[in-house]
């Protein structure tokens, strides 16, 4: 029988909110033990404590920034400390900004890769570094099903999560034989702050929406069972998307436009996207040595 996620030693960026905090959740309640990591330093610490109080285990709540190499180096010796060792480490900080793609700015656009691409390039550096090294370990992305079929009004963030499912296709391939597992959840729409005031048709939640704790049991069952390659949740929408790759490009966006993904994201309500753009877009940055913030000036920040 297998022990499923008990007694794996996991860490996980952007474990402060949202499907990151829920995949906390669900792995300390199959007997894992965690450590987060989040840009915001105050909410990680303060989800730590929450966990640590209802699960009885302590969680550590640690500043991460996954564009920085030395802040995320640090992250993972800091977790493999306190866990004495790490089997797992889940890629899971990303933002999505949206809007039409001639409105983002270059420092917007650059926000999206540095954290969504580069910032998952850097954790599978690291992690595949330590795991080759021991001989096993497991690498979990968070990729999207627009990493498939992209939608109007999420251009780049599409684009970065086709990177995210090209690099864990390419890594499965290289790193096999050497004891390193890699897996890429592609969620639907998840009930997060990341799709405040987008309102997807009835179709669309019927076929392609889920809460943050579908996409942590997700995560759980794939790093209990161990098993590589892309897992979409729900599975419908992998069901239905495997049949849309078939198709040409042309039919494939009628198809899509007949869902409603092609107006969905431009239809959104800014102003109940409002705190999420102002969290997203002028972030503070993390100090990777002392962990305290530093606060972009207002002329850093991407005009708007
Ligand atoms: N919500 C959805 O509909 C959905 C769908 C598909 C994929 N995803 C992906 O799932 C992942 C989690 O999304 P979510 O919905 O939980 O979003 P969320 O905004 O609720 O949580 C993301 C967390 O990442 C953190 N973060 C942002 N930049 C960071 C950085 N530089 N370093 C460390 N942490 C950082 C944030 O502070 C936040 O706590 C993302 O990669 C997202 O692209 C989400």
């Amino acid at each position: 029988m297998t022990r499923g996620a008990q007694g794996k030693r996991v860490a996980i960026t952007g474990g402060a909110r949202g499907i990151g905090r829920s995949t906390a959740e669900a792995l300390l309640r199959a007997g894992a033990q965690v450590v987060i990591g989040d840009i915001d330093t105050a909410l990680v610490e303060e989800t730590a404590a929450a966990l640590t109080a209802r699960f009885g285990s302590t969680v550590l709540g640690l500043p991460l920034d996954v564009t920085d190499r030395g802040s995320f180096e640090q992250f993972l010796d800091l977790a493999a400390i306190e866990l004495g060792g790490l089997d797992v480490v889940v890629n899971n900080a990303g933002i999505m900004p949206t809007g039409r793609f001639l409105d983002e700015s270059d420092a917007v656009s650059d926000r999206q890769i540095g954290i969504n691409v580069r910032g998952v390039i850097i954790g599978c550096k690291l992690a595949a570094a330590r795991f080759t090294e021991q001989g096993h370990g497991h690498i979990v992305n968070l990729g999207s099903i627009v990493g498939i079929e992209g939608a109007p009004g999420i251009a780049v963030y599409s684009a970065t999560k086709h990177a995210v499912i090209g690099l864990g296709s390419v890594l499965r391939q290289e790193l096999a034989g050497s004891g390193v597992t890699v897996s890429t959840i592609a969620p639907g729409f998840v009930r997060t702050e990341l799709i405040a005031g987008i309102k997807p048709n009835a179709l669309i939640q019927r076929v392609a929406m889920v809460g943050p704790e579908d996409v942590a049991q997700a995560i759980t069952a794939v790093i209990g069972s161990g098993r590589p390659g892309l897992r979409y949740v729900p599975r419908t929408a992998g069901g239905i998307l495997a049949v849309l790759r078939l198709m040409p490009e042309a039919a494939r966006h009628r198809i899509s436009g007949a869902f409603g993904l092609q107006s969905v994201v431009l239809e959104s309500d800014e102003n109940a996207r409002a705190a999420y753009r102002n969290r997203t877009e002028s972030t503070p940055a993390v100090s990777p040595v002392a962990g305290s913030p530093v606060i972009e000036s207002e002329t850093q920040r991407p005009e708007r």
